[in-house]
């Protein structure tokens, strides 16, 4: 197999259905919680993807910029009504610098975890406190891995979705040494197999 690079999971095919599936309902809760450590802000969205935290923060006033590697997502976010506002920089948000010193940074869905390395997650928080006022904040929202308990044979196949013309499964793979998820959603549907 080609060797993995985080940035293969957001290529066009990817940002074309990320919408369809990321919306997770948690995300007023979380626009008002970031609004409240924002302090009429600005704020820095690491991986801001195609707006889905960064545009409902922006339309309650809060300047949000973003980084993102992906241009597919990023094209997504300037689609949008309020898109194409955002100032974005392109590049891996472990190392690239923006210009300016934010009241809140903050990474969700567990992005962080797409620095593969400790040595990079590192990185990523040096140039956060390079870029965060002296009383600011740097939220991660990531999970806890609860699904050690679900693996046989370290792996596990879940069924994400099943729908009369579509199964989605969520395929994983730990590797206990490293700390090593590797994880693929597939789906299957008539229409793919034809
Ligand atoms: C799961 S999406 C999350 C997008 C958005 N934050 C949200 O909550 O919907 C992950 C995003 O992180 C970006 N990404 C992943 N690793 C990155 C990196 N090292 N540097 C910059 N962007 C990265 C991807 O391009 C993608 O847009």
């Amino acid at each position: 197999m080609e060797k993995y690079k985080p940035v293969m999971s957001f290529d066009e095919d990817a940002a074309e259905v990320y919408d369809d599936g990321a919306q997770r309902g948690d995300e007023m809760a979380t626009v008002a919680f970031l609004e409240q450590l924002a302090r009429g802000g600005p704020t820095l969205e690491l991986a801001i993807g195609t707006g889905r935290i960064a545009l409902p923060l922006t339309a309650r006033g809060i300047r949000v910029d973003g980084i993102d590697f992906s241009s597919a997502m990023v094209a997504k976010l300037r689609a949008k009504p309020g898109g194409a506002q955002i100032a974005v920089t392109m590049g891996d948000f472990a190392v690239v610098a923006v210009p300016g010193t934010y009241r809140l940074i903050y990474v969700v869905f567990n992005t962080l975890f797409n620095l593969l390395t400790q040595d990079e997650q590192v990185r990523c928080f040096e140039n956060v406190a390079d870029h965060l006022t002296d009383d600011g904040s740097f939220v991660v929202e990531a999970f806890v891995p609860a699904f050690l308990h679900r693996l046989r044979n370290d792996q596990y196949v879940d069924a994400e979705a099943i729908r009369v013309d579509e199964v989605r499964l969520d395929v994983l793979r730990h590797d206990m040494a490293t700390q090593m998820i590797e994880e693929s959603h597939v789906s299957l549907s008539p229409q793919e197999c034809a």
